[in-house]
């Protein structure tokens, strides 16, 4: 077997989506082979952890991770928030298997335009943002109460290297689209962007087949409603990248669709990534085969075009998903009405179209 993937399900609608995009690669490529392993509130219940250790272990030797979602409702009320599936699970995945880049496609399926909450341009929206993952906010020390409780503090930190990783796979992906970089900061305000914007210059002078400039946060977030068509690649750090992956993601109008990436260092000359819709687990129609497959789907395009280089069987993907969608087959979730198909009719569809 040419890949190994671990496929980490989670809860919810995790499965029955996950199930999808498994049936999917087995049906585009012979030589992947698939393990499966508990994760989040799943993982939880059966072991006490939201992340044991077997799991993170198959990650660790697998070449590329599929997850579904982690959480719900059922696990909102553990008092330790490390055994929470949000915090105890995904953020120690993210950091354990050094995922620092996070790819964010944001891009409007066309039978889905007009969803857009935004009047879109003749430009449309088919952006990437590039969202460092493993550092600054979410993981800066110290991180801790104060005074009795009564001062609660975050610490924002970026290394060098951490800002330089991170804009050197930015590069790459710009390579392979419009060769153009937005980086986006708060350099009239904060210390880190400063070093952010000092790195990024660096490193655009040394790729100068790359169009490099920068933004700041406020700016961008008002530019992404005005005109999404101007963008490319976004390239920003962890918590600027969570606020404007969801704001750019509502603005395709396919909100539910969207895959992302978040990638490592190459492992054995492959890139190791773990892809994920960015929806959640959505317990309230779990097990119910209604949910859409598509985000899903398009993950397991995504973990073909990065850790396989097959972009040619990720774009077969991706087109017979656009077809299936053109020929009207809906899910609930995206205007199906009473004619709707559920989650395993979905991906049959889209089987079916690939040939
Ligand atoms: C995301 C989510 C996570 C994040 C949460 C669930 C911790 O919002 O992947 O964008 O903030 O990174
Ligand atoms: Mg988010």
């Amino acid at each position: 077997m040419a890949f190994k993937v671990a496929v980490i399900a989670g809860d919810g609608i995790g499965p029955e989506v996950t199930e999808q995009a498994v049936r999917v690669l087995r049906h585009v490529r012979a030589d992947i082979e698939f393990e499966h392993a508990l994760v989040g509130g799943a993982a939880y219940d059966a072991t006490g952890h939201p992340l044991p250790t077997q799991t993170l272990d198959l990650c660790r030797s697998a070449d590329a991770v599929l997850l579904g979602a982690v959480g719900g409702p059922k696990w909102d009320q553990i008092p330790d928030p490390k055994l929470r599936p949000e915090v105890g699970a995904l953020l120690p995945l993210r950091s354990e298997l050094n995922l620092y880049a996070n790819v964010r496609p944001a891009k409007a399926f066309k039978a889905l335009v007009d969803s857009s909450p935004v009047k879109l341009g003749p430009n449309g929206i088919d952006l990437i943002v590039m969202r460092e993952l493993t550092g600054g906010i979410y993981f800066g020390q110290p991180r801790e109460r104060r005074d009795n409780g009564n001062l609660a503090l975050d610490s924002m930190v970026y290394h060098r290297s951490e800002v330089e990783r991170i804009t050197e796979r930015a590069i790459e992906v710009a390579r392979t689209r419009s060769k153009r970089i937005v980086s986006v900061d708060k350099a009239n305000v904060l210390e880190t962007s400063r070093l952010w914007r000092e790195v990024v210059d660096e490193m655009a002078k040394a790729n100068s087949d790359i169009s490099v400039s920068h933004m700041l946060v406020d700016n961008c977030a008002m530019q992404l409603v005005r005109d999404p068509g101007q963008f490319d690649v976004i390239l920003t750090e962890n918590m600027f990248g969570d606020i404007l992956s969801d704001e750019a993601a509502m603005i395709t109008g396919s909100l539910g669709l969207l895959p992302s990436a978040s990638l490592s260092d190459p492992k054995e000359g492959t890139v190791f990534g773990m892809y994920e819709p960015i929806h959640g687990s959505a317990p309230d129609i779990a097990g119910q085969n209604c949910a859409n497959p598509i985000a899903a789907i398009m993950s397991a395009a995504m973990l073909l075009q990065y850790t396989c280089e097959d972009t040619a069987s990720a774009q077969r993907i991706e087109m017979a998903i656009e077809r299936v969608l053109d020929s009207g087959v809906r899910t609930a979730d995206i205007g199906g009405g009473a004619s709707a198909v559920g989650t395993r009719e979905m991906g049959d569809a889209i089987i079916a179209e690939l040939g």
